[in-house]
């Protein structure tokens, strides 16, 4: 079933020259490429993306992580697109990230692990509709 999925390269991916290696590695798997976005994002945004982690005594370094420079938001649309994304991701965690997955080769910290995909349909959606405008997913599968 062919949807679509939310990914973002968090600043320190975009500082250390990843996102096109990351974007390789999606264009490798299958998926299409369907809107691409290099942005800065405000507290605002990000205390909205990351709405659910509000109470985890990290949410504040969360949140300053990602507005501290531009990421790369992007929606990658394909067969299962969500768990496929996740998949080629790898765990939250980079320690416990499978080489060979994105985080795995690339990151060593779960506070800088370089990279966002959205957990499931629905939060891809929202994430989507943030980033992009509602009604931007569709706009995006209707061209392609
Ligand atoms: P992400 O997949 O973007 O979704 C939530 C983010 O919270 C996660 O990646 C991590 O970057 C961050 N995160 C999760 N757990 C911790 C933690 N223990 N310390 C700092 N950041 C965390």
């Amino acid at each position: 079933q062919v949807e679509q999925t939310f990914v973002m390269v968090k600043p320190d991916g975009v500082k250390r020259g990843l996102i096109g290696p990351i974007i390789t590695r999606f264009e490798q798997k299958g998926f299409t490429l369907a809107a691409i976005s290099l942005r800065s994002i405000d507290r605002a945004l990000a205390e909205r993306h990351y709405g659910e982690l509000k109470e985890k005594p990290f949410f504040g370094e969360l949140v300053s992580y990602l507005t501290s420079g531009p990421v790369c938001a992007m929606i990658w649309q394909g067969e299962h697109a969500v768990e496929n994304a996740r998949s080629i991701i790898g765990k939250t965690n980079p320690v416990e990230a499978t080489p060979g997955t994105i985080r795995g080769d690339f990151a060593m910290d779960i506070a800088g692990n370089i990279v966002h995909g959205s957990d499931s349909p629905s939060s891809a959606e929202r994430e989507i509709g943030l980033f992009f405008g509602s009604g931007a997913g569709a706009a995006a599968a209707a061209s392609t």
